[in-house]
């Protein structure tokens, strides 16, 4: 099977359960707006790395880690809902279809953000399958990774840039905003697996170097990208004065240094016992049209 095929079946995995952890209750346009944005869409590729990074340190039950992975897409799907508000982004498509606030409105879109994210973390520490001391690991390691030291400081750097074009360093902006979450995904799959110091360490490095290329590869269909395949608008960044790759470094290079990157982390997991997906999976985050 082919990585694309491979990740299909495996988002489709992920959606099921999506689907099982949906939570429900009043008021219900809190609820479905939150619901709404889950079932949108999307490629499930945090989940898919927190699975995938278990199993190349030997984890074979990921049935038990499942509920942990929908909670990283949870946090996943909180961020779209933010990064496409008037006040970040404005973006009125996501995941080919209308933005959580054109149809629920602003506030309750505010709200749905903020209710899958502390819902992610509810699903996680009722959790009564894993043992306490790996769940307290896990709760650190997403709120790192997604929070002020993270991608809530990314996305603040980001919005400060194209509000009053100050110098922060793209790195900056791109470690933060996404490969930090990209990586904490990848370390908690190592944590739940039981890997050793030294292959975490790895599938921690893998993470934030194929975070970066994903952000880069994100800017670049941006600029080339086929708006219906990815189901958002595409020409945006320029539009709005975003520090991207290919604004700073041209696409060309831009390409090169994703290349790079995925070099890198292909070169990070080697040391795994299987490591043959993971390899692909950063093969496919430069290669993805969507
Ligand atoms: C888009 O994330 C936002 C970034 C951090 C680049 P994805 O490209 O993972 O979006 P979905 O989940 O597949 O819609
Ligand atoms: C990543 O950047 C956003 C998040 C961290 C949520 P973008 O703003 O470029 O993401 P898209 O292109 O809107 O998906
Ligand atoms: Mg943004
Ligand atoms: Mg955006
Ligand atoms: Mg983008």
């Amino acid at each position: 099977m082919d990585i694309k095929s491979y990740l299909k079946k495996q988002a489709e995995l992920i959606n099921s359960h999506i689907e099982r952890l949906i939570p429900s209750g009043t008021p219900e346009k809190l609820f479905d707006a939150m619901a709404y944005s889950l079932k949108a869409g999307g490629k499930r590729i945090r989940p898919v790395l927190i699975l995938e990074s278990a199993k190349a340190v030997g984890k074979e039950d990921v049935e038990e880690i499942m509920d942990i992975a929908v909670a990283s897409e949870f946090i996943h799907t909180y961020s779209l809902i933010h990064d496409d508000l008037p006040a970040m982004d404005d973006d009125d498509l996501r995941r080919g279809k209308p933005t959580c606030h054109k149809v629920y409105g602003e506030a309750i879109a505010i709200l749905a953000g903020d209710g899958l994210q502390s819902y992610a973390f509810e699903l996680i520490s009722k959790n009564n399958r894993l043992p306490s001391d790996k769940l307290l690991k896990v709760i650190y390691l997403l709120a790192h990774g997604t929070g002020i030291y993270g991608m809530v400081g990314g996305q603040a750097a980001d919005i400060l840039h194209e509000k009053e074009n100050s110098f922060d360093d793209i790195h900056f902006i791109h470690t933060h905003k996404t490969a930090k979450f990209i990586q904490s995904c990848c370390q908690i799959g190592a944590v739940l697996a039981g890997a050793s110091q030294e292959e975490e360490k790895a599938l921690k490095n893998y993470g934030l170097y194929i975070g970066l290329a994903f952000q880069i590869q994100d800017d670049i269909l941006d600029e080339i990208g086929d708006e219906e395949k990815l189901g958002k608008k595409t020409k945006k960044d320029r539009e709005k004065n975003k520090l991207t790759y290919p604004a700073v470094y041209g696409l060309e290079n831009s390409k090169k240094m994703a290349q790079e990157y995925v070099e890198k982390a292909v070169n990070e997991i080697k040391i795994l016992r299987s490591p043959e997906i993971l390899i692909q999976i950063a093969q496919y985050i430069i290669n993805r049209e969507v």
